[in-house]
């Protein structure tokens, strides 16, 4: 009993220790602690557009070698040009990463074509913008496929590979939206928790079975962002976040190995009120912040001839 006390006590002293370390690296520039990801195979899916197509113009810029999947093969091959045309590689690969074994057949040609993948992105994302009882089943379904089960498939397909490698780091682009409900957002919201829950859940695993040495794992979290795909929203205290910024927040916590980007960060102090605060009023601070109206006029990306 002794040793079990004195074991939890020892973990809260370590803790504090690295919040401590973590404290003095918020003044030193991200850049001190990069890795270097010359040469590396790095896969993002949903390329073609928003945050996918920024981070993967900034990690080419450091060095990897972008795959890019995304249904919209325009898009992607757009990014794929912008790459090359700053000197970085790309390959491009039509994906509609819903499906499952469209998803593990094109896993194994980029394995084929281009090699083991090190850095896996599960960025593609959608979102229905309707209250719950509008929502058409199907619309909900496509939305755990494409939001939730696709980071499955594709952690199942490539991370067997890292872990034989020892060598490897999987981002899953969640949201805030992962830590808090909003009106008109059900299903993106419960798909965004699902988010958060496998990226912590795989974080523990990895340490448990002792490959968190050289497995990495990245959860990025922010606010709106003007990327398009939340159109019409209005923000009534938070700005809404430029997608410049979000993804070189999500780029930089990748190479420094962060383990979760809230951007912006202080929003961590809501999440943390919110699991100490009565529902209620929580209710009140989300209704002050703006939050639950925030989708009133949501219209999200138009698609041809609306
Ligand atoms: N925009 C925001 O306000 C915001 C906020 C928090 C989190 N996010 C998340 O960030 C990620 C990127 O969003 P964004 O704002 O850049 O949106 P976006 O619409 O600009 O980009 C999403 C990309 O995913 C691709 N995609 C969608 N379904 C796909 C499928 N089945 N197969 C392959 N590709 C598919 C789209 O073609 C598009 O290129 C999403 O996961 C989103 O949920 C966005």
């Amino acid at each position: 009993m002794i040793g079990n006390i004195l074991e939890v006590i020892s973990a809260f002293a370590y803790t504090l220790v690295l919040s401590l370390v973590n404290l003095v690296k918020m003044f030193l520039p991200d850049s001190y602690f990069y890795k270097d990801i010359k040469g590396e195979n790095v896969l993002i899916t949903g390329a073609g557009s928003g945050i996918g197509r920024l981070m993967a113009l900034k990690l080419a810029k450091h060095g990897g070698i972008m795959v890019l999947w995304d249904m919209n093969t325009k898009g992607n091959e757009e990014t794929a040009e912008m790459i090359r045309k700053a000197g970085g590689k790309a390959h491009t690969y039509t994906v509609d990463v819903s499906n499952k074994e469209i998803l593990y057949k094109f896993g194994e040609q980029v394995r084929q074509e281009v090699g083991d993948i090190t850095i896996l992105v599960n960025n593609a994302g959608i979102v229905s913008g309707t209250p719950l009882l509008e929502t058409p089943d199907n619309k909900i379904l496509k939305t755990f496929e494409v939001n939730v089960f696709s980071h499955f498939w594709a952690i199942k397909f490539f991370l067997p590979k890292m872990i034989e490698m020892k060598k490897g780091h999987i981002a899953n682009v969640a949201s805030l939206a992962g830590h808090s409900g909003t009106h008109k957002l059900v299903d993106y919201c419960s798909s965004k928790f699902a988010d958060v829950g496998l990226d912590e859940a795989l974080r523990v695993e990895l340490f448990v079975q002792g490959h968190s040495d050289y497995i990495k794992t990245t959860c990025l979290c922010p606010y709106y962002i003007s990327t398009g795909m939340f159109a019409g929203v209005q923000s009534k205290l938070i700005p809404i976040l430029e997608p410049e910024y979000v993804a070189e927040r999500a780029v930089s916590g990748i190479l420094t190995n962060r383990e979760v980007v809230m951007v912006p960060g202080w929003c961590a102090i809501l999440v943390a009120i919110k699991a100490l605060c009565p529902s209620e009023g929580m209710m009140r601070i989300a209704q002050a912040f703006g939050f639950n109206c925030s989708m009133d006029q949501f219209q999200g990306r138009k698609k041809k001839g609306e």
